[in-house]
C-alpha cells in the first residue's frame, strides 16, 4: 500500500475495460501438455507460461547461500514430484541465475533455458504417477522482476544488508527454480546460510538453534503446511528479533530491521492479538505459529508471506495488520487456482479490514460499504472484481469491489448465515485451491438462496450494481 492509505496493498485506480463477464470454470489445475514433454504452462489463462504442466510437486527442499556484498546467491533445490503423465521433458520456472548441474532421482539430465523456463530431459522417462526428486544447483546475482503495468518491483530483491523477497504473483523464479503457480502447492524445507550477524527469515518455524561457523551462520526453517510459491521468502539482513506466544498459545516471530528497532514489540503484540482474533472468526489458524517482518526496503506494499507477513519500509497501523493476517486464511490456507480469482483473496482479506474496524469500534462495515457505494464515479465500477485483469491484477476494484461483495452477501443473508458460511469456506478448502464457482455454491448451500444474481452484478458486470436494501 501507499504507506498511510486506507487499504493494504497498492491497488491501483487502473485504466478500465470491461472484462469478461462470464464466470468461467474452476481452478487452472495441470496444464494440458503435447504428447511427453510437460507443458511450460500450468494452464492459467491470464498467465500462460506461469508454473508448468505434467506434475505435481510436493515439498521443495533449499539449501541457500547468500551474500550481500556480493550480492551472489548460491542454491540447490531439490524438488520432490509426481509426474501426472509420462514425462521425456519438463519444466521449472526460473529466471536468471546460472545452472550448473540438473539430476534426477540422482542421474545428470540434460538442460536448456528459454526465457524464464528451465527445460529438463530426463535420462530416463518419467512414468505417469511416478514420483520423482529433481536437483538443480545454481548461482548468480538474482534480478527481481520489475512490472511497469502495476505490480512494481517483486522478487528476490537485494538490499544494503541483504535481501527483501516478496514474490506475488510470480517471482519465486528470481530465486528458486520451481513450478511458479498458486495451483501446485507444496511443503518447504529452507537451509540458509549468510555472514555472522545477519538474520534469515523464511516461512514456518525455526528447526533448531542456527549455526554458525567460518564467519557464517545457517538458519534452517521448515513449513510442513502447503504453501504457494509466491509466500515463500529468504529475507536476510540485520534484524531485531521477538519471539513468544500469543494469548491462545499459538508462537509469535516478529522481526524488523533496525531502522524500525521501535516498532518490534507493537508488531509483536498486535500480531498476537489480531491472529487470535482472527481464529474466533474465520476458525482454527491453520498453520504451527503466526508473525511479522518489517524490512527497511520501502516496497509501497506488504504481502502475507506464509506464517510471516512482511511490511515493506513502513510501520503497518493494526488494519493493514489485520489484512494481512486475514490472508493467512484466505490466500495462504485456501489459495486460489488461477489469478483470475483474486478477489477471494484481497476482497476478503480487505473485508476483514472493515471487521476489523468494525470490532475495535473506529466504524462499521456498512459505513465503509455506503463510502465506497456512494462515489457512483469511482472506477472501480467498470473493472469487474470476480476477473481480476493480468494487466491491472491489484486493482483497488479487486480489493474494495471484492469487498463490498462480501459485504452485499452479508446484507442479503444475514450475519446468522454470513459468519458460519466464511467458516465453512475456510474449514471446506483448508491447505487446498479455491473458485469463485465453489464460493458462489457453497454459499448458496449453507444459505438456502439462489444468489447467482447478486453475484453475477457485483463481480461479474462493469457497471455500479443496483443498491443494496
Ligand atoms: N497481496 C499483497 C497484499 O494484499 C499485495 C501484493 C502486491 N504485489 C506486488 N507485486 N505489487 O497485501
Ligand atoms: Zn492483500
Amino acid at each position: 500500500m501507499a504507506v498511510g492509505t486506507a487499504t493494504a496493498c497498492a491497488p491501483s485506480q487502473g485504466a478500465v475495460a470491461p472484462s469478461s463477464a462470464a464466470a468461467a470454470p474452476a481452478s487452472a489445475g495441470v496444464g494440458t501438455s503435447t504428447g511427453t514433454m510437460g507443458a511450460p504452462g500450468i494452464g492459467d489463462p491470464d498467465f500462460p507460461s506461469d508454473g508448468n504442466g505434467g506434475y505435481d510437486v510436493r515439498h521443495y527442499d533449499l539449501r541457500l547461500s547468500y551474500d550481500p556484498s556480493s550480492r551472489k546467491l548460491a542454491g540447490s533445490a531439490t524438488i520432490e514430484a509426481k509426474a501426472a503423465q509420462d514425462l521425456t521433458s519438463f519444466d521449472l520456472d526460473l529466471h536468471g541465475l546460472t545452472v550448473s548441474r540438473v539430476a534426477v532421482d540422482g542421474a545428470a539430465a540434460s538442460f536448456s533455458r528459454s526465457q524464464d523456463e528451465l527445460v529438463i530431459e530426463p535420462a530416463q522417462r518419467i512414468r505417469n504417477g511416478d514420483g520423482f526428486a529433481v536437483t538443480v544447483d545454481y548461482s548468480g546475482v538474482p534480478e527481481p522482476m520489475h512490472d511497469t503495468a502495476n505490480l512494481g518491483r517483486y522478487g528476490f530483491i537485494a538490499t544494503p544488508d541483504g535481501a527483501f523477497v516478496t514474490c506475488e504473483p510470480n517471482g519465486a523464479k528470481t530465486w528458486f527454480p520451481s513450478n511458479d503457480h498458486p495451483a501446485d502447492k507444496a511443503t518447504y524445507d529452507f537451509r540458509i546460510t549468510v555472514p555472522e550477524g545477519l538474520t534469515a527469515i523464511a516461512n514456518g518455524e525455526m528447526a533448531g538453534t542456527p549455526q554458525t561457523t567460518a564467519g557464517k551462520t545457517t538458519f534452517v526453517w521448515r513449513e510442513k503446511h502447503p504453501m504457494a510459491s509466491y509466500l515463500a521468502t529468504m529475507t536476510t539482513g540485520k534484524f531485531q528479533v521477538r519471539t513468544g506466544t500469543s494469548a491462545k498459545g499459538l508462537p509469535i516471530y516478529a522481526a524488523v530491521a533496525d531502522s524500525f528497532r521501535g516498532s518490534l514489540d507493537t508488531l509483536f503484540t498486535q500480531t498476537g492479538k489480531i491472529t487470535d482474533y482472527w481464529s474466533t472468526v474465520f476458525g482454527p489458524y491453520p498453520f504451527s505459529s503466526t508473525g511479522g517482518v518489517i524490512d527497511d526496503y520501502a516496497a509501497g506494499y506488504a504481502l502475507e508471506n506464509q506464517t510471516k507477513p512482511i511490511y515493506g519500509g513502513f510501520s503497518p497501523e493494526p488494519a493493514i495488520i489485520a489484512h494481512e493476517l486475514a490472508h493467512q486464511w484466505f490466500g495462504d490456507s485456501l489459495s486460489i487456482g488461477r489469478w483470475r480469482d483474486l478477489w477471494l483473496n484481497e476482497g476478503f482479506a480487505t473485508y476483514a479490514e472493515w471487521l476489523w474496524a468494525e470490532h475495535t469500534g473506529q466504524g462499521t462495515a456498512d459505513s465503509a460499504f455506503r463510502r465506497y457505494y456512494e462515489n457512483a464515479a469511482d472506477p472501480m465500477w467498470a473493472y469487474p472484481p470476480g476477473a481480476a485483469r493480468a494487466d491491472d491484477l491489484f486493482s483497488a476494484a479487486v480489493y474494495n469491489r471484492g469487498a463490498m461483495t462480501l459485504h452485499a452477501l452479508r446484507r442479503e443473508i444475514g450475519d446468522q448465515k454470513f459468519f458460519p458460511l466464511i467458516r465453512a469456506w475456510a474449514d471446506a478448502h483448508r491447505y487446498g485451491n479455491v473458485s469463485t464457482r465453489e464460493f458462489i455454491a457453497l454459499a448458496e448451500r449453507v444459505s438456502g438462496k439462489d444468489l447467482k444474481g447478486l453475484f453475477d452484478a457485483w463481480l461479474f458486470q462493469p457497471k455500479r450494481p443496483a443498491p443494496v436494501m
